[in-house]
């Protein structure tokens, strides 16, 4: 019998994962699989693009054809291609946008193309049946933090969004600083549970008592001149501090970023009159942010839903991808082959 669901495959290339995925109707995940970069950047404490693009070139079609396998999905049941063409690293972008566009030929399918950005949203929306809106939408990945007014999952507005460093780049420079290894964000996670979040009054930026963007580069040169000395003369104390006196970096460090992310978000959800918050993004698999924005929610008046990302999709992936474009496909909304990757979101 002929699968009467919408099947679309979508394939996620922005930074340091090569991803596919086979999502029907939106949220029935058939397949999810994920090449992961972290070890070939690992030594250089940070994504080199050459070396995100090689390995796209060598892992994508695996990828997809391992994605395809998983499904039980043949070509024929397919619907359509989703790829996430912006914003992220050209050089990388452009493997996923070149592979989608020779499947949507080849197969004779029609390409979707999306924003990764807003697929990180819909990712949070996964299991979600009744969304009370309007929502606010915080993303916080490796690359972007950004507060949208959310109505529909085609048109979220942005609210504000980081004019320097994102959350996730915070972490990862402040892991550098620290000597914890590669990515950031976990590591910093892990070694702020043995610490004392309130050692160190690390600074909250907030950019003026009504606005929604975000600033976190002043932060890591707090946590910088900490270890440094003021003028940076002084000599990097890291390898002569204690595993306790990491510790305390790390959690007042996480606690500060998190201070900020949590009052913004409720700024936010004030001036729209926020029923849902949504969170997603790397940023978003953080124990200590997901704890504190439920109590957010919680103590809000009146109390506020709150959807998270299930871990697994909280960072990049292409089964967000595909749930996005389901949106896309009902609506009309189709690419052709002269689609382009784009660094920045439009
Ligand atoms: O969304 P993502 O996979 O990639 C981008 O689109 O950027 O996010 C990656 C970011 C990295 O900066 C990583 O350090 C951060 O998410 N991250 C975390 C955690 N897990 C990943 N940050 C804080 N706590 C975590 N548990
Ligand atoms: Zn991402």
């Amino acid at each position: 019998m002929q699968d009467k669901s919408i099947n679309i495959l979508g394939i996620e290339t922005s930074c340091d994962e090569t991803a596919a995925a086979v999502v029907a109707d939106g949220r029935i995940v058939k397949s999810s699989v994920i090449a992961s970069q972290t070890k070939l950047h690992e030594k250089y404490g940070g994504v080199v693009p050459e070396i995100a693009s090689r390995a796209h070139i060598e892992k994508i079609y695996p990828v997809i054809a391992e994605a395809m396998a998983q499904a039980q999905t043949s070509k024929d049941d397919i619907n359509a291609i989703a790829i996430a063409n912006q914003p992220g690293l050209t050089v990388a972008l452009v493997v996923g946008v070149t592979a989608a566009k020779t499947l949507s030929f080849a197969w004779d399918k029609p390409l979707i193309a999306i924003n990764h950005l807003h697929a990180h949203l819909q990712s949070a929306m996964l299991s979600e049946e009744n969304l009370q809106l309007p929502a606010v939408a915080l993303i916080v990945s490796g690359g972007h933090t950004c507060l949208y007014d959310y109505r529909s999952p085609l048109e979220p507005e942005l609210l504000g969004s980081t004019i320097d460093d994102a959350a996730g780049e915070a972490f990862d420079k402040v892991a550098t600083i620290l000597r914890l290894p590669y990515p950031g964000g976990p590591s910093i996670e892990e070694t702020a549970a043995k610490g004392n979040p309130n050692a160190i009054k690390f600074p909250r930026s907030m950019l003026g008592s009504d606005s929604l963007d975000f600033s976190f580069s002043g932060i890591k040169t707090a946590v910088l001149y900490y270890c440094r000395g003021q003028d940076m003369k002084g000599e990097d104390r890291v390898d002569s501090m204690s595993a306790q006196q990491i510790a305390d970096i790390a959690a007042s460090f996480q606690a500060a970023v998190i201070d900020v992310l949590i009052k913004k978000t409720q700024r936010a959800a004030e001036k729209i009159g926020a029923k849902t918050i949504l969170l997603g993004g790397g940023v978003a698999a953080n124990n200590q942010l997901r704890t504190a924005l439920q109590q957010m929610c919680e103590s809000a008046e009146p109390p506020k839903k709150l959807l998270i990302a299930p871990k697994q999709y909280c960072t990049d992936n292409a089964v967000m991808v595909a749930s996005l474009a389901y949106h896309k496909f009902k609506a009309g909304l189709f690419a052709d082959l002269t689609l382009d990757p784009k660094a920045s979101s439009s």
